[in-house]
């Protein structure tokens, strides 16, 4: 793999939220995308729709990574060179009530991605981390050296995960590994072809409050105003979901470069409260968002904010959209798609079964 050259990337739940848009965004630098998802939280359409904004095809398997054989038959089709792992499970509520289940798909499923991986020498990562790892810290703005301490299963999976591969790398220099932990991922393509689509109601607030602005639902929630912020509500450093996937272009620009395992925060380094993303969502849709003050949810932070200075030395990559472009997207995709990818103006595709 070496940088600038067209690489030959398999994108694991590829047709999720940050999946699709990362995999527009790799379409556009001129890579080859192959896709395994096992649709449990995701459709196809993602990526029909990726495939008409870019004039590019994705070869696009239903599979899951705990299927050794599918696996195997990906990489004997042959030149796969690196891995963006995206599949996983990722509500923090369902990983509480259902561990086990957490664990062996997020666990168990990665860990048989890694072995096959290895088996065919294929050894260049991209893992979705998330700014969960850190937990409750307060030592803001959170630094990637910081200690991890993951306060629920789902956080703990991806700690787990994250010391799986870095034992790996240290038994194994050929291993390239991109850890990326995201902060809170908004928006969507300006197009309004692709976004979020939470399947059920949404944990996260910008959904939500996306959902309500188009009249699925009656009002948010503000789970908690005591807080120790500006106006006692939660602070999120909320990015834009391109620039999400520009960081993972860069990520594996770099270990095109440079062997190791490396760890970065893809976030802004700026922090909105609740109120504010309402005060914002309603000034970019031009709608009133209903909202009732209620406790806290569980395990919140009151604050969590990145520090994003690493990415910026070591990748060149820094946040560029604004929260009036991240609610302005959201809008556009929610507006033009109501029922998210069940408004269909093409039939979903049937990838071929593994
Ligand atoms: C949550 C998860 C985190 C996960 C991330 C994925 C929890 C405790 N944390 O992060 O592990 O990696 O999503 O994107 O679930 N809020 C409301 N009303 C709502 C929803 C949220 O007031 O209906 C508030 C929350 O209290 C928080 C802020 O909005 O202050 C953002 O919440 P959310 O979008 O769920 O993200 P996180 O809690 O940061």
């Amino acid at each position: 793999m070496s940088e600038g050259r067209n690489v030959k990337i398999l994108i694991t739940g590829g047709c999720g939220y940050i999946g699709s848009h990362t995999i527009l965004r790799l379409l556009e630098a001129g890579h080859d995308i192959t896709v395994i998802d096992n649709l449990t939280n995701s459709l196809p359409e993602s990526l029909l729709r990726v495939e008409k904004l870019t004039g590019r095809e994705v070869s696009f398997v239903e599979g899951d990574i705990a299927d050794t054989s599918c696996l195997q038959k990906i990489f004997d089709q042959g030149n796969i060179e690196a891995v963006i792992h995206f599949a996983g499970f990722k509500a923090v509520g369902e990983s509480v009530a259902q561990p086990l289940s957490y664990y062996r798909n997020n666990v168990s499923g990665t860990l048989n991605l890694l072995e096959t991986m290895d088996a065919y020498g294929i050894r260049n990562l991209v893992f979705s981390s998330s700014a969960t790892v850190y937990g409750t810290n307060p030592d803001m703005p959170l630094k990637e050296d910081l200690p991890l301490q993951a306060t629920n299963p789902y956080g703990r999976t991806k700690q787990h995960v994250e010391q799986i591969l870095t034992d790996l790398q240290a038994a194994d220099a050929r291993w390239r590994i991109a850890l990326l932990r995201y902060f809170n991922p908004v928006g969507a393509h300006p197009s309004g072809l692709i976004g979020e689509d939470p399947q059920g109601p949404p944990n996260n607030l910008f959904p939500f409050v996306t959902q309500v602005a188009v009249g699925h639902r009656d009002r948010v929630h503000v789970f908690g105003n005591d807080y120790v912020t500006p106006d006692g509500t939660g602070v999120r450093d909320y990015i834009h979901v391109m620039d999400l996937a520009a960081g993972h272009a860069a990520a594996l620009n770099f270990l095109a470069e440079h062997q190791g395992l490396h760890t970065w925060n893809l976030g802004t380094g700026r922090g909105y409260s609740v109120l504010e993303i309402i005060q914002a969502f309603e000034a970019a849709s031009g709608t009133t968002i209903p909202y009732e003050l209620v406790d806290r949810r569980p395990g919140d932070a009151p604050i969590s904010l990145a520090d994003p200075s690493r990415a910026l030395y070591d990748l060149g990559w820094k946040a560029s959209e604004t929260l009036e472009d991240m609610c302005a997207d959201a809008w556009r995709w929610q507006q033009n798609n109501p029922d998210g990818y069940r408004t269909k103006t093409s039939l979903p595709g049937e990838g071929p079964p593994c």
